[in-house]
């Protein structure tokens, strides 16, 4: 598939409407607590300033619902921004209206202004057309650069672009190439893990890796279901006893497909999340009835890591165990540092396995980190994600 981007635009004095994710996690006291997704789209901001246009960048942060929430201004964004671009950052105080047009129309080329958090306008996650235009009177071309958010069809990232020529920035682009080569190109044997707290969540991706892996790694919450339905006591594990059939289903068509779907052997255990100081392995079939699987025991880490030295490619989305949890982080980290010490090229989407990279020390050598969490999970699954159609449709005009 092939896309317009930046590059075959002729930039100078025009206007770009930007449409950024900046959705990036805080601290309690409001402040960026990891700007990664900041830094991702540096290079199509830098580029489109170089090349004489003046940039206006909507984002959403966090789900405020179409209300303004004051918590979630994006002031300490803008600093970030500024900071890491080291251009004056003007940022308007409301999403569309009077005033930001007038800042829109005073904009020159080489300047940035960032609009308010787009998800306090009832009109954007609604995909309200109205809305859409008025985004799109603020400029000349649209850019679409929030690959975290292409599962979505909103204003700010859809609509527009029925008023706009629509074009791709650099990481939307990396981001369509890498994960369109990992679906239909891969090189073989792929291997793919898959983590994560809820079953009902990942059953879709599952059943797109059985059509393209050669082995499957499960680990996390959701492998519970996977054990349970293969006949172990769980004991106060988390089980979704309505995913059962699914992970029965599931097993039995990697069978049929040959396909080696892998469960934990041995996990740990605790009385609860916050029993680290309780924390003990026991092979699956060996859990007492008062205690919870937290992550994959050292034999499955081993077990998996030696998998992963085998694999050609290997993508990955979904934590092991209770990440945020020290002692129930440490599969995760095991497993981190197996495939960035594999000769595969590897893949790795979804917020949490990338900050477990990032944790472990090994983020530099993973060869694709992607912004998108559930925009990730939905491509591999096959999904018309409303965020690239509007690319594509473009092309085609
Ligand atoms: C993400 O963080 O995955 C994206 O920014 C999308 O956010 P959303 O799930 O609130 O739409």
């Amino acid at each position: 598939m092939t896309i317009k981007t930046v590059k075959d635009v002729d930039w100078q004095g025009k206007r770009a409407f930007t449409r950024v994710d900046f959705n990036v996690p805080r601290t309690e006291a409001g402040e960026v607590a990891d700007d990664t997704k900041i830094r991702a789209a540096l290079p199509t901001i830098s580029y489109l300033l170089q090349e004489g246009a003046a940039v206006i960048l909507a984002t959403h942060l966090g789900r405020p619902k179409g209300k303004v929430k004051e918590d979630l201004r994006l002031n300490a964004v803008a600093e970030r921004l500024q900071d890491l671009l080291g251009v004056k950052v003007i940022k308007a105080d409301e999403v569309v209206g009077p005033e930001v047009e007038r800042l829109a129309q005073q904009l020159q080329p080489g300047q940035v202004m960032l609009l308010e958090n787009v998800r306090f306008h009832p009109g954007e996650e609604k995909n309200d057309r109205h809305l859409a235009q008025q985004y799109a009177k603020l400029a000349d071309v649209f850019v679409s650069d929030a690959f975290g958010t292409v599962h979505r069809a909103h204003a700010s990232n859809s609509g527009v672009a029925e008023f706009l020529p629509a074009v791709a920035g650099f990481l939307m682009q990396k981001e369509i190439e890498t994960l369109t080569q990992t679906l239909h190109n891969a090189e073989k044997p792929v291997l793919a893990i898959v983590g994560g707290s809820k079953t009902a969540d990942k059953i879709g991706v599952i059943k797109a890796f059985l059509q393209l892996a050669d082995t499957i790694l499960l680990g996390g919450g959701m492998a519970n279901t996977f054990l349970q339905a293969q006949g172990c006591q769980m004991g106060k594990s988390l089980v979704e006893a309505d995913q059962l059939e699914n992970a029965r289903q599931i097993m039995q068509t990697a069978q049929e497909l040959q396909v080696e779907l892998l469960l934990p052997v041995d996990v740990t255990i605790a009385a609860a999340v916050d029993d680290a100081a309780g924390a003990q392995t026991v092979p699956v079939d060996a859990i007492p009835d008062d205690k919870m699987a937290l992550d994959i025991g050292p034999e499955t880490r081993r077990l998996f890591a030696e998998r992963i030295k085998q694999a050609a490619t290997v993508i990955w989305n979904g934590p092991l165990g209770v990440f945020e949890v020290e002692a129930f982080a440490q599969g995760t980290i095991a497993v981190a540092q197996a495939v960035a010490e594999a000769q595969a090229f590897s893949l790795i989407g979804g917020g949490d396995v990338v900050a477990a990279v990032e944790k472990a020390g090994v983020a530099d050598k993973i060869s694709h980190l992607s912004t998108g969490g559930g925009a990730t999970l939905e491509f591999w699954e096959g999904k018309e994600l409303p965020g690239i159609v509007v690319l594509e449709q473009r092309e085609e005009t």
